[in-house]
């Protein structure tokens, strides 16, 4: 049977009733196919895409017409999962307005269902502003890439009390402020499975423990595509990276070979056409 669009108010429900939800990212439109089909519940159109997809150093180059060109690819192939686009680096941080306006350009431009951004309670109006306009926001705090270096690097967040503090009233300022749901990216365990409980919208963790509502791993990493560095939150369930060396590398030697095509790949003229 077909399954259902997913949606914000399922997703709520899933919290309640202590079912895990599942994120994925894909960029494109083959690997969004797979995520649907895989019954996954949100696809993220991750900025870890310019990255993984696209071969930047960091998340901080990619640029809003990167960014709609992989949400599109990806919205095209989900018929029923809740998509979510990343806010690019500087997308959302210079007004209300601005970011308004860029975020709608998912929705309206690529179909997407709700867009998510990188930040604290210094978002919470931004948050709002697009809330009010009709876009389903989803935040992310703890560690935020796009902002790694005013944090020190690629660090656990929320270590001392008043980190945790700080975190825990970043999560209730997006939530009061109307984000549906809220990434945790790299905090501790107790202090996510705190978080979570005061909230009623739903966390989604990435090296934030098991007792978030759920759980997103990075496609690439999840299916062994990225081989610049594992951080140790990632599990890889296939490493896809030498099975794909090994098909190329047997196709190469197979026409070099003269042994592709075969017959079995190959047209024949008309019977009475093969003297042209
Ligand atoms: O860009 C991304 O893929 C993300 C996830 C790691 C949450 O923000």
């Amino acid at each position: 049977m077909d399954r259902k669009k997913v949606t914000i108010a399922e997703l709520q429900d899933k919290k309640q009733k202590k079912q895990k939800i599942t994120m994925v990212t894909a960029y494109d439109y083959p690997t969004a196919r797979i995520l649907d089909q895989a019954e996954i519940d949100t696809v993220l159109v991750g900025d870890s895409g310019g990255m993984v997809a696209l071969g930047y150093e960091s998340t901080v180059p990619v640029s809003m017409e990167e960014m709609l060109f992989m949400a599109k690819a990806a919205a095209r192939g989900v018929k029923s999962a809740f998509v979510i686009a990343d806010m690019p680096y500087m997308s959302y941080q210079v007004n209300d307005e601005k970011a308004v306006e860029n975020a709608a350009r998912f929705i309206k431009e690529a179909g997407c269902d709700a867009v998510k951004l990188e930040g604290g309670s210094e978002f919470a109006s931004t948050v709002r502003a697009m809330v009010r306009a009709g876009i389903p926001v989803c935040a992310h705090i703890g560690l935020t890439p796009q902002t790694a270096t005013m944090l020190s690097g690629f660090k656990v967040q929320g270590k001392d009390v008043e980190g945790a503090k700080k975190l825990l009233q970043s999560a209730k300022d997006l939530e009061e402020a109307g984000a549906f749901m809220i990434v945790f990216e790299c905090i501790p365990d107790s202090l996510a499975a705190r978080i979570t409980e005061e909230l009623k919208i739903p966390t989604i963790g990435i090296g934030a423990g098991k007792d978030c509502d759920g759980q997103v791993l990075v496609y690439h990493d999840l299916v062994g595509l990225f081989e610049r560095f594992t951080p140790r939150f990632v599990k890889q369930y296939i490493n896809l990276i030498p099975m794909i060396r090994e098909a190329i590398i047997r196709y190469k030697t197979e026409v070099e070979a003269g042994e592709f095509p075969g017959p079995e790949h190959t047209f024949k003229m008309n019977k009475d056409a093969a003297k042209f």
